[in-house]
C-alpha cells in the first residue's frame, strides 16, 4: 500500500489460510502482510501478544519470519497461554510487534478473567490494562523497531462514543515515536447487512466504517 487509506476486498489473501475467517474479531491478513513487508526482514522475530486465531503467525511464517503468539485463550497449539501484560520474553528481544486488542466488551473471547475484553472501555480499568500491555510491548521490542496497533472506537446506541483510537494513541506516544496513522476500511460481514445501514439512517447515527492502524517506533 502507498497511502494511509487501506482497503482490501477480503479477510485473507492467496490460496493459504491466515488465521480463521470464522473467528470473531480476526484481523484482516493483508494488514499484517503490508506491515511485515515494510518493517521486517526474513528470519526476524514477530510477536503478537493477543494472537486470537493466529493471523499474524500465519502471515509471518508465509513471509519467512519467525513468530511467537500469546493469548489468554489460545485457539491453536502454537499459541502460548500468557497475559499480554506479563510476557515470558527477554527485554529488547523482538523485531516487530503486531497487536489487535479487544475494543471494550463487544466480543466474548472466553472465560479467562485476565481477558481485557471483559473490561468496558468507558471505565478506567480498560485503559489501565492497555497501558500495561503497551508498556510490556515497549519492554520486549528492540530499540528502533516498530509496533502496529490495530483498533476501533466503541459506539453503542444510547451511550456516548468511546474514542478508543485516540485514547490508545495517546498511551502509545508515552513509549513510542509516531511513524504513521492508517485508516483501514472495515469490511466485516455485519456491516454488509442492509438492515444496519437502514437503522443508522433512521436513528441518525453512523456505523464504524474504519479501524485505526497506529504505526509506532521504539526510540534508539
Ligand atoms: C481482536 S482479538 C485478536 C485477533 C487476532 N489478531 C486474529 O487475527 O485472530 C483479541 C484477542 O485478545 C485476547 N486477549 C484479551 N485479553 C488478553 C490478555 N490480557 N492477554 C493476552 N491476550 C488477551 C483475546 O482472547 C482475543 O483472542
Amino acid at each position: 500500500m502507498t497511502t494511509t487509506l487501506w482497503d482490501f476486498p477480503s479477510q485473507q489473501y492467496g490460496d493459504e489460510t491466515q488465521g480463521s475467517k470464522d473467528y470473531a474479531g480476526a484481523t484482516p491478513a493483508w494488514v499484517i502482510w503490508n506491515l511485515l513487508q515494510r518493517f521486517t526482514e526474513r528470519g526476524e522475530l514477530v510477536l503478537d501478544p493477543m494472537a486470537g486465531s493466529g493471523t499474524a503467525l500465519d502471515v509471518a511464517r508465509e513471509l519467512g519470519r519467525t513468530a511467537r503468539g500469546f493469548d489468554v485463550h489460545p485457539s491453536r497449539p502454537e499459541i502460548e497461554q500468557a497475559d499480554a501484560r506479563h510476557l515470558p520474553l527477554e527485554a529488547k528481544s523482538v523485531d516487530f510487534v503486531f497487536v489487535d486488542p479487544p475494543y471494550s466488551t463487544h466480543i466474548d473471547y472466553g472465560e479467562d478473567p485476565r481477558d481485557i475484553g471483559k473490561l468496558d472501555a468507558a471505565a478506567p480499568a480498560y485503559l489501565e490494562a492497555m497501558e500495561q500491555v503497551i508498556g510490556e510491548i515497549a519492554r520486549v521490542l528492540r530499540p528502533g523497531r516498530h509496533v502496529g496497533l490495530y483498533c476501533c472506537d466503541s459506539w453503542i446506541k444510547g451511550r456516548p462514543l468511546i474514542p478508543i483510537g485516540f485514547d490508545l494513541f495517546s498511551r502509545l506516544r508515552r513509549c513510542f515515536e509516531p511513524v504513521d496513522i492508517v485508516a483501514v476500511v472495515r469490511r466485516n460481514r455485519t456491516l454488509l447487512r442492509a438492515r444496519w445501514h437502514e437503522e443508522a439512517l433512521a436513528g441518525g447515527y453512523l456505523l464504524r466504517g474504519f479501524n485505526y492502524l497506529f504505526i509506532m517506533r521504539r526510540a534508539m
